[in-house]
């Protein structure tokens, strides 16, 4: 899919109402809930905005946990699952594909971890580059697992699963991934098991054993949990999953590019995702929260931003605990400092480059082709604002990082030339409609996209 954005031609004519648009299910919840649904013995109906809106990476484990005998059905407004039972996954008949999915692989490793019977964990070449050794090392050495990486310390990853112990377990940087294979290893553990982070992550998978009845703690850093399959369901089984707030991010920032009001319902609030709307109101933003519900310990609500001159915004200084908290929102934050005014700076943020891509070298690669001023450093990258002058034209290189090619995207709507995006549609993997929301944000004229595929589901099951 080839993309092309179009500069303004008359900004004074561009409409001013609110728009209101359409986001994927967050895909956070999404994993968490159909791995715990899993091990349930209760039927769970997920409604769904259309097949075409779900993020492809939950198709990974979709596609996992069928494999490991667990009977899911799609829909074209719904998603059935139907739980096994605690000891109820089966021994897969053939190698797991995680396809792109960072968060489908770390999940499986903690949840595979204590089962009787081995598994095999692929990806495509992105996933099978990214770090899996910290993790099955910090899983053999606590809770006694026996999970083998490739020789460079990635996928493939074995995983014979074996009973496992209890432990306390200290994680040795934050990461919502990798606490939930802890806490997902030690479920199937005797005793109690925690886990100590050094900054907060997101929690959806505390919160979700929380509400199913699992007997789990938080507080000061760490989670604990009792094994065992204590699972007491709410009595409601159908859960409306919120709009991604990762997602949205990218949606507000184009909105605040193009001085437009926007309307976003039904987002999740959970506030260990919105330092991002934190960080915007603080750069000056005008953002409103309204209709806060909360389902399952996770708040969800509406977004509506006014639009203001973005000439106006204050810079940004991200480092140390904000880092977890915003780590998929940094390339939407960074296009955003490329176009307001000062030098905004994101530092502690290492994990960056372990992510689809090395996100700081490459955000630092294209900020400066579209002749945005950036420095780079090893943990992360300072950004001059330059919202007076149109970014110059150049050839975009996101290395299919679905993040980076929505973020650059949105930067492009600054330049004063046409800008080519090839290969767009690896925005699927986590907003498979963005283009089109961007259309409907943008107008047509700004955003044109030619598809060489019907916009269907291209996964094999
Ligand atoms: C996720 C956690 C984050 C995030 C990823 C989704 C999750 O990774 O980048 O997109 O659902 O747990 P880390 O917490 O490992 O950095």
């Amino acid at each position: 899919m080839r993309v092309t954005i179009h500069p303004a031609v008359n900004a004074a004519s561009d409409d001013a109402r609110e728009i209101t648009l359409e986001l994927p299910p967050d895909k956070s919840i999404l994993h968490r809930l159909l791995i715990i649904g899993s091990l349930t013995q209760t039927q769970f109906t997920i409604p769904i905005p259309s097949l075409s809106a779900i993020s492809h990476d939950v198709f990974a484990t979709v596609l996992a946990l069928e494999s490991l005998g667990v009977p899911i059905e799609l829909f074209p407004d719904h998603i059935d699952l139907q739980g096994v039972g605690f000891r109820g996954l089966r021994a897969p008949s053939h190698k797991i594909n995680c396809a792109n999915s960072g968060t489908t692989a770390r999940l499986l490793m903690g949840l595979l971890a204590g089962q009787s019977f081995n598994a095999t964990l692929t990806g495509d070449r992105s996933l099978s580059a990214r770090p899996m050794l910290r993790l099955s090392e910090l899983l053999n050495q606590t809770l006694g697992a026996n999970i083998s990486t490739s020789p460079a310390g990635g996928l493939p990853v074995e995983i014979c699963g074996r009973q496992l112990h209890a432990a306390n377990v200290e994680l040795p940087v934050a990461s919502a991934q990798m606490k939930s294979a802890v806490l997902f290893a030690g479920l199937h553990a005797e005793g109690l098991t925690s886990v100590t982070s050094p900054h907060p992550s997101r929690d959806h998978t505390e919160r979700m054993l929380g509400a199913f009845g699992c007997e789990i703690t938080e507080g000061s850093g760490t989670a604990a949990i009792v094994g065992g399959s204590n699972f007491k369901l709410p009595d409601e089984v159908e859960y409306n999953v919120p709009g991604d707030l990762s997602s949205a991010a990218f949606l507000i920032v184009a909105a605040i590019i193009l001085g437009k009001d926007l309307k976003l319902e039904h987002v999740l609030l959970n506030n260990s995702r919105t330092r991002f709307l934190e960080i915007l109101t603080l750069m000056g933003v005008e953002l409103a929260m309204s209709e806060i519900v909360e389902k399952w310990g996770e708040e969800s609500g509406t977004i509506q931003l006014r639009a203001k001159d973005i000439g106006e915004l204050q810079p940004f200084h991200i480092a140390s605990e904000d880092v977890a908290l915003l780590i998929d929102e940094i390339p939407a934050l960074a296009v955003l400092a490329a176009c307001s005014k000062g030098t905004s700076t994101i530092r502690d943020a290492e994990e960056l480059r372990n992510k689809e891509s090395d996100r700081i070298h490459r955000l630092h690669l294209q900020l400066k082709k579209f002749s945005v001023e950036s420095e780079e450093y090893a943990d992360g990258l300072s950004i001059v604002g330059n919202n007076d002058t149109p970014m110059l034209r150049a050839s975009v290189d996101h290395a299919d990082d679905h993040r980076l090619a929505i973020a650059f995207a949105i930067l492009a709507l600054k330049a004063s030339e046409p800008i080519v995006i090839d290969d767009a549609e690896c925005c699927k993997i986590s907003f498979p409609n963005f283009f089109d929301e961007l259309q409907k944000l943008a107008g047509a004229e700004r955003v044109t996209i030619e598809r060489d595929t019907p916009n269907e589901l291209d996964f094999e099951r």
